[in-house]
C-alpha cells in the first residue's frame, strides 16, 4: 500500500476493484485499485522451461556454476513439480491475463514436445498463402461471425466496467442521503449487464474453442489422407518426425490462430481503441500525458523484441538438434546398450543442454531488465498521471471518480497493445504452418491409387519388364537399374540373386508400383502395369519385404492386415500353417490376440518373418514376391516354410530374392545381377556349370562360408 495525498493506491488487478465493491467494500477514504503494468509491453502466455531434463543428471556431472542452481530448484520442485504440457505436441493456448513473470513472447517454451520452428516473416509469405489460410476460417465463418459478435459485448461490457467505476467512486465521494439508493440502482443495473457480458462470454469461448477443434479436425483428417496417398518417393525425401509435426502441432498451430488468436486480437484492437477515446474523452491533457510514455516504451519493446528473437533462434536451434539426438538415441536404445554408449550419449545430451542453458541465462538477463525498465516507467507514468491529474482535481477540472476511470483505461491499453504485438506474431506462426500443409495437401502423387484400369476378367499372372531404367529420386545420380529386360511366365519360379546394392529390392519395388520406372515400363498379363489401377495390382500380389516391421497391434492383427476386404479368420489360420507359424502362435500365452509391441520387437527375428509371410499370403494372391524371406528362420523352420513355399508355388507365379544360394535349386530361372543389371541368367545346374561365371563364384563363397 502506498498513500499519496488523499488517495490511497493499491497494487492488484482491475477486476478485484470490481470485486471489492460488488462485495461492498466501503472505503473509509477514497480508494484506486490500479493495475500492476498499466504501460509494459506484455503479450502471450508462456510455458517455462523444461528443467525438469536437467535433474536427471547425476550431481557429479553438473558444472559447477549450474550445480548451485540445480540444486536449488530441485529442492523448489519437491514441492511442486514443474508444469508438464496438458496435451503432449499441442502449443499452448494463450491465457486471458497475463502473470508478472510472463515473457512478452517466449517461443521456445511454448512447443515444448516438438522441435521447434521459426515464426516466419510477412515478406517471406506468399499471397496466396495468406488467403488459402483465412480461407480455413471462411469454412466456418458463421461460428466465427457468431463469436465475434459476441466478443463485441463481452468487450463493450469490460471497457464500460471503468466508467461505472468512476461512477461509483463519485458518488460515493460525494457521500450524502441519496448515496445509498442510488448505489443499490447503479448496482442492479450492472449486475445485469455484468450477466449479459458472462452469457457472451460464455457463447464467445465455446464458439471459438469448437470452431478451433473443427477446423484442426478437418485439416488433420484432409493431411493425413494425403499423406497416406503419396508414393514412396515423398516419403525417401522426408523425415517421419517431420511429417508427424505437420499433422499435429502444426495443424494446432493454424487451428488456433484462427479462432483464439483472432479472439484475442479483436479484443486487444477493441480494447485499445476505446480505451484511448475514453482518456480523451475524460481528459485531453491527462491522455496526451499518458500517451506520451507509449512510443518510448514501444520502442524499448521493439528493441528487446529484437534482442529475444535473435536470442530465441539460437535457443530453438540447439533445442532442435538435442531433440533429435535424443529420440533417435531413444528409439535405439538396443544399439545404445550392445556398444556401452550410455556414458557418451549422456555426456552429448548434457552438453547440448548446458550450451542451451548459458543462451538461457543471457535471455534471462534480457528480459529482467526489459521487466525492470517497463515496470519502473509504468509505475513512473502513473504517478505522473496521478500528480497532474491530482492537480486538476484541485482545479475541479475532472473529479476522483474520473482519474480512477482513466486510470484504468490506461492499464487496458497498456495491456491491449502487447496483445496486439503476440497477435501478429501468432497470425504469422499460424500462415507459416499452414503453408507447409499445403505443400502436402497440393502434391499429386506419382501414383495414382483411384484411377486405371481394373480388368474385367482375371490377367495371366505372367511379368515382364521392358528395358527398364531407373533410379530413386532421392539419389538421382546413382543409377539402380540400366536396361533390365526379363520375362517371368505365369506359375514360374524365378530368383534373383547378386551382391548388396545391385537392386534385387528394386525389381521388387517397381513389380509393386512402390515407383515408376524413368524409361521402360513393366507389364502384369501383357497390360503396362501404368494403365492398371495400383489397388487392383497390389491386390494381386502378396509381399514378404526384406525388413519386416509389424505394428504395435496383436498377432492376428498384423496377419489380417495383408488381407483382401472381407478375409475370414480360418483365411488367417490357414495361411499361418501355410507360413510354419500357426504352431508358435498357440504356444504364446495370449495366442493370436498376443501384442507384438512396437515395430513387433517382442517377437524374435524368425517369428516376425513367419508373420509376415502369413502376412503376404492370407490374401490367397497370384502373385508372391518375397525378398530374403526366409533368411531369419533357423534351418528346420527355413526347410519348412521352403517345403510350404515350394507347394504354393504351384498355384501362383513367384519372384523371390534369395540369399541362401541352396533355397533356389528348384527356380525356373536364376537372374544374377549386378549393379542393376542381369549379368547371368539360367536354371541351378546351368548356371553351375559355367566354370567361370558369377554364379558358380557366388556359391563357392558361400560354401567356403558354411565350411
Ligand atoms: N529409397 C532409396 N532411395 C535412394 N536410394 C536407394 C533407396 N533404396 C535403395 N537405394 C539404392 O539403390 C541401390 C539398390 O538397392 P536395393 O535395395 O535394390 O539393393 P539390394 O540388391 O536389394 O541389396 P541388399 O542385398 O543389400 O538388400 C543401392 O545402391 C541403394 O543404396
Ligand atoms: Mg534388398
Amino acid at each position: 500500500m502506498l498513500s499519496v495525498g488523499n488517495v490511497l493506491i493499491r497494487h492488484g488487478r482491475t477486476k478485484l476493484t470490481i470485486t471489492s465493491l460488488a462485495t461492498g467494500f466501503r472505503p473509509t477514504k477514497v480508494c484506486l485499485l490500479i493495475v500492476k503494468r498499466p504501460f509494459s509491453l506484455p503479450t502471450r502466455s508462456s510455458r517455462h522451461f523444461p528443467a525438469r531434463n536437467l535433474l536427471q543428471r547425476p550431481e557429479a556431472q553438473q558444472k559447477g556454476w549450474l550445480k548451485g542452481w540445480l540444486k536449488g530448484w530441485r529442492g523448489k520442485s519437491s514441492s511442486k513439480p514443474p508444469r508438464r504440457p496438458e496435451k503432449p505436441g499441442k502449443p499452448e493456448k494463450p491465457k486471458e491475463v497475463e502473470s508478472e513473470e510472463t515473457p512478452p513472447e517466449n517461443l521456445y517454451a511454448k512447443q515444448l514436445d516438438k522441435i521447434p520452428e521459426p515464426i516466419p516473416r510477412m515478406k517471406d509469405l506468399k499471397k496466396d498463402e495468406i488467403r488459402r489460410f483465412f480461407g480455413q476460417a471462411y469454412n466456418q465463418r458463421w461460428r466465427i461471425g457468431g463469436a465475434v459478435a459476441l466478443l463485441l459485448i463481452s468487450s463493450s461490457v469490460s471497457m464500460a466496467v471503468p466508467y461505472c467505476v468512476g461512477k461509483i467512486i463519485d458518488v460515493v465521494a460525494k457521500a450524502g442521503e441519496q448515496t445509498k439508493d442510488t448505489l443499490f440502482t447503479i448496482a442492479a443495473i450492472l449486475v445485469l449487464v455484468f450477466v449479459a457480458g458472462a452469457a457472451a462470454n460464455f457463447g464467445r469461448v465455446y464458439l471459438f474453442q469448437t470452431t478451433s477443434a473443427k477446423i484442426v479436425a478437418e485439416i488433420r483428417t484432409r493431411l493425413y489422407s494425403s499423406l497416406m496417398r503419396q508414393d514412396l518417393t515423398f516419403y525417401d525425401a522426408r523425415k517421419t518426425g517431420e511429417l508427424a509435426n505437420r499433422l499435429s502441432n502444426d495443424v494446432w498451430t493454424v487451428g488456433d490462430s484462427l479462432t483464439q488468436n483472432i479472439s484475442d486480437g479483436l479484443r486487444s484492437l477493441m480494447s485499445t481503441v476505446i480505451g484511448i477515446g475514453m482518456m480523451f474523452y475524460i481528459s485531453t491533457d491527462l491522455a496526451v500525458l499518458g500517451l506520451v510514455t507509449v512510443p518510448p516504451i514501444a520502442a524499448l519493446g521493439i528493441f528487446y523484441g529484437k534482442y529475444l528473437k535473435k536470442i530465441t533462434e539460437k535457443i530453438l536451434d540447439a533445442w532442435a538438434a538435442s531433440t533429435q539426438v535424443a529420440t533417435e538415441r531413444l528409439g535405439n536404445m538396443r544399439t545404445v546398450h550392445a556398444f556401452n554408449q550410455e556414458q557418451k550419449e549422456i555426456k552429448l545430451y548434457d552438453d547440448s543442454v548446458v550450451d542451451m542453458l548459458k543462451l538461457q541465462y543471457k535471455e534471462a538477463t534480457a528480459k529482467a531488465m526489459f521487466y525492470g525498465m517497463a515496470g519502473l516507467t509504468g509505475n513512473l507514468v502513473v504517478l505522473s498521471v496521478l500528480y497532474y491529474g491530482g492537480i486538476l482535481m484541485s482545479r475541479s477540472a475532472i473529479t476522483v471518480g474520473d482519474l480512477s476511470a482513466f486510470i484504468m483505461y490506461s492499464a487496458y491499453v497498456g495491456t491491449s497493445i502487447g496483445g496486439l504485438s503476440g497477435f501478429y506474431s501468432e497470425m504469422m506462426r499460424g500462415i507459416g504452418a499452414s503453408a507447409k500443409m499445403w505443400e502436402i495437401l497440393d502434391r499429386e502423387p506419382a501414383v495414382l491409387l483411384d484411377t486405371g484400369i481394373i480388368p474385367s476378367q482375371p490377367l495371366k499372372a505372367s511379368l515382364k519388364f521392358d528395358h527398364v531404367d531407373y533410379n530413386y529420386g532421392a539419389r538421382k545420380e546413382v543409377p539402380v537399374l540400366q536396361d533390365f529386360t526379363l520375362e517371368i511366365s505365369e506359375g514360374s519360379f524365378t530368383a534373383f540373386v547378386g551382391p548388396s546394392g545391385s537392386g534385387k529390392s528394386t525389381v521388387l519395388s517397381l513389380l509393386l508400383r512402390l515407383y515408376d520406372p524413368d524409361e521402360g515400363a513393366v507389364y502384369f498379363g501383357g497390360m503396362d502395369i501404368k494403365t492398371l489401377n495400383p489397388k487392383w495390382l497390389r491386390s494381386n500380389i502378396g509381399f514378404v519385404p526384406q525388413d519386416v516391421h509389424l505394428f504395435s497391434s496383436t498377432v492376428y492383427d498384423n496377419i489380417v492386415y495383408g488381407g483382401n476386404e472381407g478375409v475370414t479368420r480360418d483365411e488367417v489360420m490357414e495361411a499361418c500353417r501355410k507360413a510354419n507359424a500357426y504352431d508358435f502362435i498357440m504356444e504364446m500365452p495370449n495366442q493370436f490376440d498376443t501384442l507384438v509391441g512396437e515395430r513387433g520387437l517382442l517377437l524374435s527375428g524368425g517369428q516376425r518373418q513367419r508373420i509376415s509371410i502369413a502376412r503376404a499370403l492370407v490374401k490367397n494372391p497370384k502373385i508372391l514376391l518375397l525378398d530374403e524371406a526366409t533368411s531369419a528362420l533357423d534351418s528346420e523352420s527355413e526347410s519348412l516354410v521352403q517345403a510350404a513355399l515350394k507347394e504354393l508355388s504351384k498355384q501362383r507365379t513367384v519372384v523371390t530374392v534369395a540369399h541362401r544360394l541352396s533355397t533356389i535349386r528348384e527356380a525356373d530361372q536364376i537372374c544374377v545381377l549386378d549393379q542393376g543389371r542381369i549379368i547371368e541368367k539360367g536354371r541351378y545346374a546351368e548356371l553351375l556349370a559355367n566354370k567361370k561365371g558369377a554364379f558358380r563364384k557366388l556359391i563357392q563363397r558361400q560354401m567356403l562360408a558354411v565350411t
